[in-house]
């Protein structure tokens, strides 16, 4: 006699089914996907997947970025793609097309979503083939992009300041911390660690115990002197948008508010002395931190840096027409 099976053994109609029932409610955030195995763009949720045996999966073989929506324009999407093209190189991981037509891929998958605000990722991975280690059984690289709702931080993020702690996972080493691959396990248990000691994030410091970056998101100082000061970005992620406002900030020069801006080593004795500290990435945006390990920074309440800052990113996401890309949303 047939011994049963207690797991079911589904036919394709049963197993689409199935994926139907498994979209949860959060997948209403998840607008748009284009995928190189389908050649094309979907937008239901049951259909935004990945094959298991794609590298990027069992592997991590894969890097990604994320550029940003910002008003029915793309912002910075080709600062994020020359990083995006530099992490690709570094992984070993071939174009599957040409750089201009990966690119408009992302600027469709973006009309497709009709969204004027929204997180736009995307993923280069040798591909599928097989769960070995080795590229040969790949039968070519994938490409992935997603448009989804960005995430959304607290407003007392911004309006009363965050809290840090100084993380006790190990940043990866310079290499790898400079490749945005798709192995993120330590910047995800640093954001766990964070809530567990009841802070909003971490801070990871560098090899020599110098301040390096957050979970994701680079991290910033006003030192008391008036200067800003930035760590070098020799083992950490060069942040598109911490360089953007690097650029920006010598107009707070002029405007008094600031002695200079700088870019090199951080201890965490001057940063925890320092005037501000701030997070800064295209997620968080700028963000002032009022407290790093139970102490007080500056007077322990949000700064005017920070804050405008914040206002000259506003500003740049509306008005630099050399950072964006209007969106080419269909009509109808
Ligand atoms: C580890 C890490 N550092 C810094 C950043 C900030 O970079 P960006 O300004 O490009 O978002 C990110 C986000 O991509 C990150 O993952």
């Amino acid at each position: 006699m047939a011994t049963r099976l207690q797991t079911p053994v589904l036919t394709a109609e049963e197993a689409v089914a199935r994926l139907r029932r498994a979209v949860h409610a959060r997948a209403g955030d998840f607008y748009a996907m284009y995928s190189s195995l389908l050649g094309g763009i979907v937008t239901d949720p049951a259909l935004m997947v990945v094959p298991l045996d794609d590298h990027m999966v069992h592997r991590g073989h894969a890097v990604f970025d994320t550029a940003m929506v910002v008003d029915g324009k793309l912002y910075q999407l080709d600062a994020h793609l020359e990083r995006f093209w530099r992490s690709a190189q570094l992984a070993r991981i071939p174009l599957p097309m040409p750089q201009a037509q990966l690119r408009q891929i992302i600027i469709d998958t973006a009309a497709a979503s009709r969204q004027r605000q929204a997180s736009v990722r995307y993923w280069l991975s040798v591909g599928p083939g097989g769960f070995g280690l080795g590229t040969g059984e790949c039968v070519g690289s994938s490409f992935y992009v997603m448009i989804f709702r960005g995430q959304s931080y607290p407003e007392r993020f911004y309006t009363e300041g965050m809290k840090v702690v100084t993380s006790r996972v190990p940043i990866k080493p310079p290499f790898f911390a400079r490749v945005k691959s798709t192995n993120y396990l330590p910047n995800a248990l640093v954001v766990l660690e964070a809530a567990e000691r009841g802070a909003d994030n971490g801070i990871f410091l560098d090899a020599r115990g110098l301040v390096a970056e957050s979970s994701n998101m680079n991290v910033a100082f006003v030192i008391r002197d008036g200067v800003l000061r930035h760590p070098a970005f020799d083992a950490i992620l060069e942040g598109i948008t911490v360089q953007r406002l690097l650029h920006l900030a010598p107009r707070l020069v002029q405007e008094g508010l600031l002695r200079g801006v700088e870019v090199g080593d951080i201890s965490v004795e001057e940063g925890k002395a320092a005037a501000e500290m701030l997070l800064i990435g295209s997620s968080i945006k700028v963000a002032p931190v009022v407290e790093w390990d139970g102490q007080p920074i500056g007077d322990g309440k949000p700064g005017p840096v920070a804050h405008r800052l914040l206002e000259l990113w506003h500003e740049d996401t509306l008005t630099a027409a050399d950072q964006l890309i209007p969106v080419p949303y269909p009509e109808d």
